[in-house]
């Protein structure tokens, strides 16, 4: 049976990260995924041009049941280390809005780099290759895969989340958690677009494709998420990095609140203007609105947008501007899996060394990247946890295959 000091499982953006680390300090290092292909999640990403960092990720852009958690693998591997290694790799990218870094040219060049430094690291890759059983066996652990069985010092599991089954998202992650004890954050599809059933919706649907920023809030205290970005109308609901983002906070049969005009206070705008203009209420609108949300709005509202501002009461203008600004509504839940960027959730914390992201009760068992319960905002924090987790874990990995007989 042939052995590694550590066997990782899932050639994602956190297992070839960790493989690539730990082999090259020293780590004899097997990787295995089920995919033909490494890194699908990378090559899709961002557009085809990958958002791999951004340059502000901090712990407050994260959510998890232990906010802290992040905290120590964030401050020792930081975007500017994975920078300077897409700089080594003379990968050119931009930074296009709040810190985001995107490769100028595509996301092949950030898995290639991986792949890269897998090979100067002496990394065997296995795939694709089925996992059928990971147990204990001895100080280590045993393997039986689709290439027979192998032996572990170390296990990393670095399978993801459930996002885009048909790019080979499983639960597999999860079920071995289950398998040696770890508790669960229950899962769900977060960084995905909000759907409102039909009825609801039935007024919105002529706004598809439409798009503006907006101020969208929801829940309170600390669970209070509130993002300031563009908003997309779709023909089942909303979309849009605002509404991706604030669906990682939403919880289901609560309301989301949007301001549809987060630049300017619509009751002031509003009664000013019926002391100055003589204008329709529907052309004025459709002045400090995209028209179509302007005449959307006074859909049922026919008899006030045909008169002229002057004749408006001041208790209708104002009604107008809070169901503008302050839109409260309920979603009826997401698309799901199939469309969402990430899981939120996943293998509890508490099971975890922050430090090393090694299991607390089986030694030798470790957990990144996705499958873990930390959930980076929209913009590159996924992917800057992915390699900071990676990071961690292939430090505490390559020490001990230094003080271990196997270690290469
Ligand atoms: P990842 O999903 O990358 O890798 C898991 C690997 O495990 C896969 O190769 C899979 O085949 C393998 N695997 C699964 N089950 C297995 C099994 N049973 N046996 C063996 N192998 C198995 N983030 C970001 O920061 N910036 C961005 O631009 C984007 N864009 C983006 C777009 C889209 C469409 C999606 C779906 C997601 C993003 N993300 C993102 C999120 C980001 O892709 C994600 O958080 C990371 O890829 C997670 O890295 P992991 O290595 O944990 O999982």
């Amino acid at each position: 049976m042939q052995r590694f000091d550590a066997v990782i499982i899932g050639a994602g953006a956190a297992g070839l990260h960790c493989a690539g680390i730990a082999g090259q300090l020293g780590a004899k290092v097997l990787l295995i995924d089920h995919a033909a292909k490494v890194a699908e999640k990378i090559r899709i990403s961002g557009g085809g041009r990958c958002n791999f960092t951004n340059r502000d990720a901090a712990p407050p852009h994260f959510l998890s049941t232990n906010p802290q958690f992040c905290r120590s693998a964030l401050a020792r591997y930081t975007p500017q280390d994975f920078i300077a290694l897409v700089q080594r790799h003379r990968i050119s990218f931009h930074e296009k809005h709040k810190g985001q870094l995107f490769c100028d040219e595509s996301s092949d060049d950030i898995i290639a780099m991986l792949v890269r430094e897998c090979a100067q690291g002496g990394v065997t890759h296995w795939q694709p290759c089925a996992v059928h059983d990971v147990r204990r066996s001895g100080d280590g652990f045993e393997l039986d895969t689709d290439r027979g069985a192998v032996r572990g010092s170390r296990v990393v599991i670095a399978t993801g989340g459930l996002s885009i089954p048909k790019i080979g998202a499983t639960d597999f992650g999860y079920r071995i958690a289950r398998q040696f004890g770890h508790r669960i954050v229950e899962t769900r599809p977060a960084l995905v677009p909000l759907t409102f059933d039909a009825t609801t919706w039935a007024p919105f649907v002529s706004l598809a494709g439409l798009s503006l920023e907006a101020r969208v809030t929801t829940g309170n205290g600390k669970a209070r998420g509130e993002f300031l970005e563009d908003l997309l109308f779709t023909h089942r609901g909303l979309s849009g990095p605002a509404i991706l983002q604030i669906s990682t906070y939403w919880q289901p049969a609560t309301p989301i609140r949007i301001d549809l005009a987060p630049h300017q206070n619509l009751p002031d705008v509003l009664l000013a203007a019926k002391k100055t203009s003589r204008r329709r209420l529907g052309n004025e609108l459709a002045e400090l609105l995209p028209r179509r949300l302007a005449d959307t709005w006074l859909a049922d509202r026919p008899d006030r947008a045909e008169k002229a501002l002057p004749e408006q009461r001041d208790r209708d203008l104002l009604e107008l501007a809070a169901s503008l600004q302050r839109w409260e509504l309920t979603p009826a839940g997401t698309e799901g899996y199939r469309k969402a960027e990430v899981t939120a959730g996943g293998v509890h914390t508490r099971g975890l060394s922050s430090q090393t992201m090694e299991s607390q009760q089986v030694p030798g068992l470790y957990f990144i990247g996705e499958v873990v319960d930390v959930t980076g905002w929209l913009g590159g924090y996924n992917f800057q946890w992915a390699w900071a987790s990676a990071a961690a874990s292939a430090r505490a990995l390559a020490a001990c295959a230094t003080t271990s007989e196997s270690g290469h």
